[in-house]
């Protein structure tokens, strides 16, 4: 069986769609899924999405994905400019981390310019709103090669 790419999403973007959509897109999560998992089937593979506002439930599927999934997407939103314990989660993984940002944080405030979770990715994918997701389900896809089963 292959293991499916975890996409990872963290605080407010439950809201998403409505939470400051000249920001973020009118998008809703939902969507975002829908899109993300089209993406990924085109490369015959699964996708385990999920969002949690909660830094230690984050934290819990980042450790499930290390043995779990095959690659990690993750947007941590506003942790990934304050959490050095998601920064030390991500670092155990020897799968490819690709951080995804609706926006393009290193444009808005210097708060934003900081995100710990860039020192753990493979790589960054950033603002192009919904479409970043998909951008990064592609660059996961692209890090781990042709989908092949597992023994
Ligand atoms: C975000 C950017 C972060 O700075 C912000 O805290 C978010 C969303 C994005 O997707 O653009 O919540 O990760």
């Amino acid at each position: 069986m292959v293991k499916p790419i975890y996409v990872l999403s963290g605080p407010n973007l439950n809201l998403l769609g409505v939470r400051e959509p000249e920001i973020y897109g009118r998008d809703t999560l939902a969507d975002v899924q829908t899109r993300v998992e089209a993406r990924a089937k085109a490369h015959g593979l699964s996708v385990v999405f999920r969002q949690s506002n909660h830094e230690g439930q984050l934290i819990d599927w980042v450790q499930e994905a290390r043995e779990a999934g095959c690659a990690l997407v993750i947007n941590p939103a506003g942790y990934g400019h304050t959490s050095v314990a998601l920064l030390d989660a991500l670092k155990t993984l020897a799968i490819p981390v690709v951080e995804c940002h609706l926006s393009n944080p290193a444009a808005r405030e210097d708060f934003r310019r900081t995100t710990y979770v860039s020192l753990a990715a493979t790589g960054v994918v950033s603002g192009f709103g919904a479409a970043s997701y998909e951008l990064a389900v592609e660059a996961a896809a692209g890090l781990i090669g042709p989908a092949t089963p597992q023994a």
